[in-house]
């Protein structure tokens, strides 16, 4: 622990924090996502070949974020819970593209896969909020002549976002709690090792035990919105 009273804690979600919400996890469908190839939709290579494809996969992600069903379940709200204890000793960082976290309440998240609800400039990188007229022809504000607008989205082959921010925060975390993430997808994959090396505190909280398993400290097998508001609120009273 640090000097501080509270602890400073890292938590990692994946798409199983947002299943009880009504999205598809990704390794649940025959390796199919929503009935296309990863290697279809979510690449640069399937960017250039097939962009008006591309945007319209995403543009069908972003209506199901839309439906009324679709909102923050207890999963979401309890991070919300524990941020507003800790403060400044937490960090959210997702792999979601996702707003679950934030219409619940969290406000210090990275996402480090991007986000379906902004574009991203193609040449000089700097995010765009969201608009429904954009498609792939739409050009950026930011560059004369405009240049191309891309969905604000990690794809398979690239490197991940604010990977500094997120290495130190593990490197200082005194707790690492990764939430509904099968421990597949690389660099996340390697985050309970960093913490765990940097002598923090380590706990899984999936439907079933995830590949990187073995690493963590504590197990809890379970559905998110069950599992991790009980466990916020027995870790909050802990340091009250
Ligand atoms: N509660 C807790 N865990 C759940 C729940 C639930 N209600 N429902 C499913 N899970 C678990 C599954 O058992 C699985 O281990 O969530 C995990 C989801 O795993 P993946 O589908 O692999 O999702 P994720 O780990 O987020 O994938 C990582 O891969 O395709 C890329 O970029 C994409 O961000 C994504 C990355």
């Amino acid at each position: 622990m640090t000097n501080s009273a509270l602890p400073r804690v890292v938590v990692l979600t994946g798409a199983g924090i947002s299943a009880e919400s009504g999205l598809k996890t990704f390794r649940d469908n025959n390796g199919l996502w929503e009935n296309h190839r990863v290697e279809d939709v979510a690449t640069p290579e399937a960017f250039a070949r097939n962009p008006a494809l591309v945007y319209r996969f995403y543009n069908e992600r972003r209506a199901q974020l839309q439906q009324a069903e679709v909102k923050p379940n207890a999963a979401h709200k309890a991070l919300a819970d524990l941020e507003q204890q800790l403060g400044d000793q937490f960090l959210l960082v997702t792999q979601n593209v996702d707003n679950l976290h934030e219409r619940a309440g969290s406000e210090r998240v990275l996402h480090m896969h991007g986000e379906l609800l902004s574009a991203r400039c193609c040449a000089s990188g700097q995010s765009h909020v969201w608009h429904d007229a954009f498609d792939h022809t739409t050009g950026c504000r930011c560059c004369i002549p405009a240049e191309t607008l891309r969905p604000d989205i990690v794809w398979f082959g690239e490197m991940p976002l604010y990977m500094d921010d997120i290495v130190q925060a593990l490197a200082q975390a005194d707790v690492f709690i990764a939430v509904g993430t099968s421990g597949q997808v690389y660099p996340a994959a390697n985050f309970v090792a960093i913490a765990a090396e940097s002598g923090a505190r380590t706990i899984e909280i999936n439907l079933e035990p995830g590949q990187q398993n073995h690493l963590f400290d504590e197990r809890i097998t379970g559905l998110a919105g069950e599992t991790l508001p009980a466990f916020v609120s027995d870790f909050i009273q802990q340091y009250s």
